[in-house]
């Protein structure tokens, strides 16, 4: 095999095992509600936990998730919409209770040590932004299905080699 080949297939391979990091957490109010968006890189092969927490004078609050057991008092405001490259927790009634420090944590099964990638963002209720505007657009371009063809291509150019 050509080595430039080899050396990009294993990039390709090393994207893989690594593809389920947390790329941003970004905070708005719709209306009264505060808006979370959390993208990620899904390469969609391996188990992914997750969770939204807020941690507020040094005291972590489990929101939503697979991860942590959420807290009784924020699981009747909270909702959660999922795509494939974006999780989007919406909190009710925001007030100036709930401001703190609010991470986005995506965690990998599976694997020991388990790969753990997370986001913060600070949020304060009088410097929130309105999300009008954000648009809730998804990147979505698969990325299984541009490494598939780029390794098909590959092989391809491999064949033509031999
Ligand atoms: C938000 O507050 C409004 C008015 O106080 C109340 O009617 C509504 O049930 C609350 N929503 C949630 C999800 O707690
Ligand atoms: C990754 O994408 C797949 C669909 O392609 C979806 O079923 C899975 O829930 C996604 N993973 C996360 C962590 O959202
Ligand atoms: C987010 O905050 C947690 C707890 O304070 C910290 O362990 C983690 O490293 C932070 N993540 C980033 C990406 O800064
Ligand atoms: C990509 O996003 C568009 C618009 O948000 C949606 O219609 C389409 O089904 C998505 N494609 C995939 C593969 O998720």
């Amino acid at each position: 095999m050509n080595p430039i080949i080899g050396i990009a297939v294993l990039l390709s391979v090393l994207q893989m095992s690594q593809g389920q990091k947390v790329t941003s957490l970004t905070a708005c109010l719709v209306d009264q509600n505060l808006r979370l968006d959390c993208r990620h890189e899904n390469n969609s092969l391996l188990t992914i936990q997750h969770e939204f927490s807020l941690t507020r004078e040094k005291k972590k609050h489990v929101l939503a998730g697979t991860l942590g057991v959420p807290e009784h008092a924020y699981r009747s405001r909270t909702s959660l919409k999922s795509q494939r490259n974006i999780k989007v927790l919406t909190l009710a009634n925001f007030t100036h209770k709930d401001e703190g420090i609010y991470t986005c944590e995506l965690q990998v099964s599976g694997q020991s040590p388990p790969l753990i990638s997370n986001q913060n963002v600070s949020v304060l209720r009088d410097k929130l932004v309105k999300c009008d505007g954000i648009s809730l657009l998804v990147q979505n371009t698969s990325w299984l299905l541009l490494l598939l063809i780029s390794l098909s291509l590959f092989q391809a150019m491999d064949f033509i080699s031999l």
